[in-house]
């Protein structure tokens, strides 16, 4: 196993991607919330790149069959059920139905890589389970860490949280690893005992801090708590990946 890490958007493009595994990372807060959503019992989430596009889509389904949720500028669209606090996407909204879902870098990054051989979602919070999921699923395979970044930009969030799943890879499965992952690895050896300090001083961080959300930084620093796999299937729509091998 190979790992690559594309510390900002655009950094690998979905031709190189096309026969590796693809996890895309955006801590703060796009795939926090997925693998959050999926744990409270959402039956699968439709990523879209627009609010037209989401609003598009949501008008082929019956209103009790599922829930509108995203943001712009990390606040909920204007006539969304649901923004992107992590925090809101409880079983009373989300269980058992679909989430139609638009975020301003988390689900464009999950499309853009629709070509590739898998693609999963990664945060702090399940860390662990997409490590056991690699590990167990794709250990012969080059992996790519996706940051969504903020704005076509490098993040730390997402660097940091691409360095502890670099760092584990080539620890624990003996991946090599490329000089962005290396760096990413190296990141996060200066921050893993102070991950939430690190968010909160971050760019992005601190501006969800300034709009009320200090709690969703906190929550989505928290390591390893939720015990799911989200896989994205036909390039958008994504669900719990099945905990037996799935090859
Ligand atoms: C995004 O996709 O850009 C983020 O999830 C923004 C946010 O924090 O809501």
């Amino acid at each position: 196993m190979r790992v690559d890490v594309s510390l900002a958007p655009g950094e690998i493009s979905a031709g190189e991607a096309a026969q590796a595994v693809v996890v895309v990372i955006d801590v703060l807060r796009a795939t926090s919330t997925v693998v959050v959503a999926l744990d409270n019992g959402c039956e699968e989430i439709i990523a879209t790149e627009s609010i037209e596009e989401a609003i598009n889509i949501a008008s082929g389904y019956t209103k009790a069959d599922y829930v509108l949720g995203g943001e712009r500028r990390g606040l909920a669209v204007d006539g969304f059920d649901l923004g992107n606090s992590p925090a809101e996407y409880v079983p009373s909204k989300v269980a058992g139905k679909k989430l139609i879902f638009t975020t301003t870098n988390g689900t464009r990054a999950i499309k853009a890589y629709g070509n590739a051989y898998a693609i999963y979602a990664a945060s702090f919070l399940n860390a662990d389970a997409v490590f056991r999921a690699l590990a167990r699923n794709h250990a012969d395979r080059d992996v790519i860490l996706v940051c969504a970044g903020q704005d076509s930009r490098f993040c730390m969030e997402d660097a940091l949280c691409a360095g502890l799943l670099a760092r584990r890879l080539r620890d624990e499965l003996g991946a090599s690893l490329s000089d962005s992952a290396n760096a990413a690895a190296d990141l996060f050896g200066i921050h893993e005992n102070s991950i939430h300090g690190a968010l909160a001083a971050s760019s992005h961080g601190s501006y969800l801090i300034g709009l009320g959300y200090g709690q969703d930084v906190e929550f989505c620093s928290r390591r390893s708590e939720i015990d799911v796999v989200p896989k994205v299937y036909d390039r958008r729509v994504i669900r719990r990946a099945p905990v037996e091998p799935e090859e």
